[in-house]
């Protein structure tokens, strides 16, 4: 079977660990020309020398480091063809303790930077005629959960931001859809594990909540971005899938 993602150039942000190393990982095996970006230099560094792509670092909330992201990444890959936008900032605690720091904190990180990513993609992929721009949004988006209210909204800003980014972007054929992700066995998760009590209540709450019954590996949901990425999917776009054992029915 030929390579599902060949001479695709793709760009995935938030890949130093978790999810977005294993999107990295599963597009360059289909054959994907592949830069990575993070906020974590050292590490991102290294899972580039372990898959066998090229890093950058980048802070995704911050204008500057994006405008330098870009070029970097379109000067490596000479074009772009794909984008994943994965960074992602989890924070957990009560709504009435919570902080306006916080909230600004999760919004700059999980909604500003799926914004200006996408915004800087546009004329990269408008020149190679089209393209798919991936974002993680979460089961937090769809259902919420408690302690977690300013992430549910960060990721509802995903969103709804890409279904509205899809409808704007079809006409230069570039597809937009999100991801929402249920429980991914990642340290991402730990702040609200400790606000539900700890790894038994967490379990707890998966058996009783995961139709599937358990959590998921990265590697697991990679396929669905590959997907998404690939021209398998050329009619899709203005989605926002779940993967999630079955949670949001
Ligand atoms: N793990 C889950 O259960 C789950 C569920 C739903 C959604 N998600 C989403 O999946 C995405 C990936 O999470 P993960 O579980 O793989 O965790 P992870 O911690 O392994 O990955 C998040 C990555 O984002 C990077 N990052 C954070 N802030 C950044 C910034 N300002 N600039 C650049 N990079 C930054 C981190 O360094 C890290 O490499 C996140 O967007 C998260 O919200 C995760």
């Amino acid at each position: 079977m030929a390579a599902r993602l060949l001479e695709k150039r793709i760009l995935v942000i938030g890949a130093a660990t978790g999810i977005g190393r294993a999107v990295a990982a599963a597009a360059l095996a289909e054959g994907a020309q592949v830069v990575i970006a993070d906020q974590s230099e050292d590490v991102g560094r290294g899972t580039a020398n372990e898959l066998g792509c090229h890093f950058l670092a980048c802070d995704v909330s911050n204008e500057p480091s994006m405008i330098s992201l870009f070029d970097g990444a379109i000067a490596q890959l000479g074009g772009l063809d794909g984008l994943v936008n994965n960074a992602g900032l989890q924070k957990a605690g009560p709504l009435e303790a919570s902080t306006v720091t916080d909230w600004d904190a999760l919004m700059a990180v999980n909604a500003r930077g799926v914004y200006l990513a996408t915004r800087l993609a546009i004329p990269h992929l408008r020149t190679a005629g089209g393209g798919s721009i991936v974002n993680t949004s979460s089961l937090a988006a769809k259902r919420g959960g408690p302690g977690i209210t300013a992430y549910a909204a960060s990721k509802g800003a995903v969103m709804a931001f890409t279904t509205a980014a899809a409808l704007e972007l079809a006409q230069d054929n570039i597809r937009v859809n999100s991801i929402c992700p249920g429980f991914i066995d990642t340290p991402f998760n730990n702040p609200a594990i400790d606000f539900m009590g700890g790894r038994e209540a967490q379990a707890k709450l998966i058996k009783t909540m995961v139709p599937l019954g358990r959590q998921s590996t990265p590697e697991e949901i990679a396929p669905l971005y590959t997907f998404l990425l690939s021209d398998e999917s050329a009619y899709v776009t203005a989605q926002a899938y779940s993967i999630d054992g079955g949670v949001y029915n």
